[in-house]
């Protein structure tokens, strides 16, 4: 089972603003700041593994710089061609004033 893993403080992480973490050395989640609320994806394109992170965010969307693909960071989901699997999410949680996320897909 994958532990917590710190991403930031929550008043370093305003709205609109995202953060990029190393989960259990494998994983590039990015968490984001939508209207107040946490959401965690992996930073990575599922046309051709691109990093997400690298194109730039619209409001609740996030630009594939590669070729243009949309991504809703709430929920992963591909939103426009070239890619239609949606990228991985992740739990979320506030502690102590911490934002912590974790890969929960093989627990
Ligand atoms: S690699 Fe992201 S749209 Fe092609």
């Amino acid at each position: 089972m994958s532990d917590w893993t710190p991403v930031c403080r929550a008043e370093e992480l305003p709205p609109g603003s995202f953060r990029v973490v190393d989960v259990d050395e494998e994983t590039e989640v990015a968490v984001f700041n939508v209207e107040g609320k946490y959401y965690a994806i992996e930073d990575l394109c599922t046309h051709e593994e691109e990093k997400l992170t690298d194109g730039p965010l619209e409001g609740c969307e996030i630009v594939c710089p590669r070729h243009g693909a949309r991504f809703d960071v709430r929920t992963g989901q591909a939103l426009t061609p070239p890619a239609f699997e949606p990228t991985a999410t992740f739990p979320v949680k506030v502690e102590d004033g911490i934002i912590w996320t974790r890969d929960d897909r093989w627990d």
